[in-house]
């Protein structure tokens, strides 16, 4: 084995616009956050994460990837720079990191591979999913899922009548000020949840499609790198989300807090705990605002690679 300390690693992801909708075959917006996962693997007599050897019950992510690759029992070793159960996708981060580090030590991987992969993995996991985790963490940078191939079209992937095709994402430099509200939310019981919510009454599915919307206009109004117009569309989606029952009395309170010094603020991914993000040029007040209501502030960078060799 290589002497490098650690493998692989893939970025955090952002969610901008379009998570839950994005689910049922809607647009969305996803960003790479300078907040990496690092994954060292070790053939080994058996598995094992961090020391602690996996089990059924354990780690699901790293046994299935472990399995998916055919690569017999590996150590695994993974360091992050960001909490886990924060909805900034890390178990994306490190299905897509390991699998990487297993392919590499196959032969090589390619990025597609890796995305089509760890979408798998997560859909055998969490149940219904859509690929933008997996997809963000792969790709890096950003990404846009539509329903249409378009120009800059990375790779298709469907699942039963599913379809997404995942583009490569122009975004600009920006500073996104992300507050973890301290409480994990998994993410499949917040997807079913939406899923009930939607199969049941006809008002859901309107929520899920105007969420489509306020996405396709985020979509413009990022191209004209009119972060005002943005920010508003990511307050709208909030409001949307919260009507859809996943949004959480902690999560409501960091986006009030950071709403007087944003162009927009929302919660990110699954919800229901997790982080909210807030567009702003002004950082450091955000972060005053956030800390003052219990929250865990962090700065993050936009346009940042996707998984890679370290
Ligand atoms: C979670 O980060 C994003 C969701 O839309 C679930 C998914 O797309 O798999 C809530």
């Amino acid at each position: 084995m290589p002497d490098r300390l650690w493998d692989t690693s893939a970025p955090a992801k952002v969610i901008l616009l379009g998570e839950h909708a994005v689910v049922y075959g809607q647009p969305a917006i996803s960003v790479a956050v300078d907040l990496r996962m690092r994954c060292r693997i070790r053939p080994d007599r058996s598995s094992s994460l961090n020391g602690t050897p996996l089990t059924p019950q354990n780690y699901s992510y790293v046994s299935a990837c472990i399995d998916k690759r055919r690569s017999g029992p590996m150590a695994v070793t993974t360091e992050s720079d960001f909490p886990s159960g924060s909805g900034l996708g890390s178990s994306a981060a490190v299905t897509v990191a390991l699998l990487a580090a297993l392919a590499k030590c196959q032969g090589g991987w390619r990025e597609d591979e890796i995305a089509r992969q760890a979408f798998e993995v997560e859909s055998e996991i969490q149940g219904r999913a859509s690929p933008i985790d997996t997809s963000t963490c792969a790709h890096g940078r950003g990404i846009m899922i539509k329903k249409r191939p378009g120009e800059k079209l990375l790779w298709e992937i469907s699942r039963d009548t599913r379809h997404w095709c995942v583009h490569d994402l122009d975004v600009p430099e920006m500073k996104l000020v992300i507050g973890f509200t301290g409480r994990s939310a998994p993410t499949g019981p917040l997807v079913a949840k939406v899923k009930r919510y939607v199969d049941r009454t006809r008002f859901a599915s309107d929520i899920i499609q105007e969420i489509g919307q306020v996405t396709e206009e985020g979509a413009r109004r990022l191209a004209m790198n009119d972060l005002e117009s943005l920010g508003r569309l990511m307050t709208r989606d909030h409001k949307l989300l919260a009507i859809l029952g996943v949004s959480s009395v902690g999560l409501d309170k960091l986006v009030s807090a950071a709403l007087p010094y944003s162009y927009g603020a929302k919660l990110t991914g699954a919800g229901g705990g997790g982080s909210m993000i807030a567009l702003t040029d002004r950082p450091d007040m955000v972060v005053e605002a956030i800390k003052n209501k219990g929250g865990q502030p962090f700065i993050a960078s936009t346009g940042v690679p996707g998984v890679k060799e370290e």
